[in-house]
C-alpha cells in the first residue's frame, strides 16, 4: 500500500513573461502556447504526487476567457485534485498579471488527467491524494463525476456504469442496471 500524500505536496507554481515569439498578430499569447505551459505545469504536479514518469491521458475543455497580452506575466498554479488507481486529475489555473498596472486576472483553467507509468509505459499505482482545505475538498468531491464524464466521452466507460453522473442528473434513487 502506497503512503497517501497531501494535495498541497503536489502544488506547482510557474511564472513566465509573454514575449513576442509566443504571440499572435494581435500581440496576445497564442492558445497553443498556453496549453503547452498548462501541460508542463500539470505534468510536474502529477510527477510530484506520483514520484513516477507520467503521461498526459486527457485534457478537459479549455476555453480562453480573456486574452493575455505581450509583456504580461503568466502564472500557472497546478495541483492534483484526486488520485485514482494509476491516474490523477490535475487542476491548472492560468493568471495574467500586468505588474505596472497592478492587475491580475484569471485567464482560464482546465482539468488534465495524467497516468503514472513504469519504464515500459505500463500504468502503475499512485498514492491517494488527501485534500485538506475547503477548496481542495470541493475539487476532490467533483473529481469522480468529472472522471466518469471524460471516460464516457472517451468511450472507456459505459454511460450506464457512470453512477455519479446518473445520481447528479437523476438523483440517487436511480435503479442501477443489473450486471
Ligand atoms: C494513458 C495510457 C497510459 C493508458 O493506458 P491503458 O493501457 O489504456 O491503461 P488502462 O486502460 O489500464 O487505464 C489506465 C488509467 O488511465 C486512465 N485513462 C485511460 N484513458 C483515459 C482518458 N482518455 N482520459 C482519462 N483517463 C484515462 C484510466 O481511467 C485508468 O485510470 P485508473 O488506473 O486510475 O483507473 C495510454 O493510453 C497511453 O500511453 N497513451 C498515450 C499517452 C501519451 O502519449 N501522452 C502524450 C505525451 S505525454
Amino acid at each position: 500500500m502506497l503512503k497517501a500524500k497531501s494535495v498541497q505536496a503536489s502544488r506547482v507554481i510557474r511564472t513566465d513573461m509573454v514575449l513576442p515569439n509566443d504571440t499572435n498578430p494581435l500581440n496576445n499569447l497564442m492558445g497553443g502556447r498556453i496549453m503547452h505551459l498548462m501541460d508542463i505545469a500539470a505534468a510536474i504536479s502529477a510527477q510530484k504526487h506520483a514520484n513516477r514518469i507520467v503521461v498526459t491521458a486527457s485534457v478537459d475543455n479549455v476555453s480562453f476567457g480573456s486574452p493575455i497580452q505581450m509583456g504580461n506575466v503568466v502564472t500557472l498554479e497546478a495541483q492534483v485534485t484526486r488520485a485514482f488507481n494509476s491516474s490523477m486529475e490535475v487542476f491548472v489555473k492560468v493568471f495574467a498579471e500586468n505588474i505596472p498596472k497592478g492587475t491580475k486576472t484569471l485567464s482560464n483553467s482546465a482539468f488534465l488527467t495524467f497516468v503514472a507509468v513504469d519504464q515500459s509505459g505500463k500504468p502503475i499505482m499512485v498514492p491517494e491524494a488527501i485534500p485538506e482545505t475547503d477548496q481542495e475538498k470541493e475539487l476532490f468531491e467533483g473529481a469522480l463525476r468529472r472522471r466518469e464524464l471524460r471516460l464516457v466521452l472517451a468511450n472507456r466507460m459505459k454511460p450506464e456504469d457512470a453512477s455519479e453522473l446518473q445520481s447528479l442528473f437523476f438523483g440517487s434513487a436511480v435503479p442501477q442496471p443489473s450486471k
